[in-house]
């Protein structure tokens, strides 16, 4: 995806070799500023502070703190350290864990003195792996948006299409997840127009608005309680959202407020489309309720860019993500093809993993 015309990705070795640079992305949209990480503690508190965030962007940071930790002590008492300090960072999103356990599991087996090399080699092939995967889903997703916009009875008029959060380029390594089809499109000569919820209380809907715009594609910023709205004007034609766990059963962990969009979007007859990378599957779990749901600061509810509106004595809840049941997923987007939201679904394109147990 290009910035100021540029092509660039999220998150890189920095000139050195060693370092990691990244985007600082609570500083955007007003300011991209980088910034270089050179400890796994660091990048555990860019995960936790959300400086980097999406699911699979995390795992990729993840990937490279595992690397930093191998750099700086092998042991595996520092390793199992690291990683430990990493998985406990963010809950939720299941590509942290995994890009956790790739890299211990490609350096393992090797003496202490070898694994650093092994690991930056492992960390670099996460992120390869994860511009792969939002390349694929692009393609496949777009499969769906073209369908979507020949049934349209104005076929000039602009495909309507709503997202919720960011699941975009800033929250991948390059390209994203559910805006993938979108850019694919759209560089295709696809019309269509993205109406992005501003997603309270981090509004991650201003960095799809911003990176929308450096790739110009057409979008509208609407408050998430308009999305329902919306859909019974009939002014969207499909949702699509990322995800930052999908159990093995099809059941959606997102950013709160997917579950009251796939509601609307059932009630009005929208299609409700996931874009689940295979690193956002989990396994290990059948049902969303299994999952630990984040919980953040009540700050982040209370107070807006620092400033409390809250009367003062009252208290407030921040879970980060909901649980969208199957039942209300019309497909997930994978990077091997658009599957039903099932145990079945999920299991014709990756049957080597139809049988992990839950640990
Ligand atoms: O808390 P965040 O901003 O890290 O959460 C990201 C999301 O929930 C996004 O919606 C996204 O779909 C998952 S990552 C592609």
């Amino acid at each position: 995806v290009k910035v100021n015309g540029e092509p660039r990705r999220t998150i890189q070795l920095a000139a050195d070799g060693w370092t990691v640079e990244i985007i600082d992305q609570t500083r955007l949209p007003a300011e991209l500023a980088l910034v270089r990480l050179a400890s796994v503690a660091e990048v555990a508190r860019a995960i936790r502070d959300m400086l980097v965030r999406g699911a699979p962007l995390i795992g990729a940071a993840a990937g490279y703190g595992m690397a930093l930790a191998a750099r700086s002590d092998p042991s595996d008492e520092a390793l199992a350290a690291a990683a430990a300090l990493l998985a406990a960072a963010r809950p939720t999103a299941v590509n942290l864990v995994w890009g956790v356990d790739q890299v211990r599991a490609a350096i393992a087996a090797l003496a202490p003195p070898a694994r650093a090399a092994a690991a930056y080699r492992r960390a670099a092939e996460i992120c390869e792996q994860d511009v792969a995967a939002c390349r694929a889903i692009g393609a496949h997703g777009l499969g769906l948006l073209t369908r979507a916009a020949d049934a349209r009875r104005d076929r000039a008029a602009p495909l309507q299409v709503l997202t919720h959060c960011n699941a975009g380029w800033l929250a991948t390594v390059d390209w994203g997840t559910a805006l993938a089809p979108v850019y694919r499109g759209h560089h295709q000569g696809l019309p269509l127009h993205v109406w992005v919820d501003e997603t309270r209380p981090r509004q991650q809907g201003l960095l799809t608005a911003w990176e929308l715009g450096h790739e110009g594609v057409p979008h509208t910023l609407v408050a998430d309680v308009a999305a329902a709205s919306l859909m019974r004007r009939g002014l969207v034609d499909l949702v699509i959202v990322g995800t930052d766990r999908t159990t093995a059963g099809g059941d959606v962990l997102n950013k709160i407020g997917t579950y009251p969009v796939a509601l609307a979007a059932r009630e009005h007859g929208v299609p409700f489309y996931v874009a689940a990378p295979g690193a956002s599957i989990d396994w290990t779990r059948e049902r969303g309720d299994d999952v630990i749901i984040e919980e953040r600061s009540p700050d982040e509810v209370t107070h807006l860019r620092g400033v409390r509106l809250a009367p003062p004595g009252t208290g407030a809840r921040n879970p980060a993500f909901d649980v969208t049941p199957a039942r209300l997923v019309t497909a997930l987007i994978t990077e091997r093809g658009v599957c039903p939201a099932s145990r079945d679904g999920l299991g014709a394109l990756y049957p080597e993993n139809v049988n992990v147990k839950r640990p």
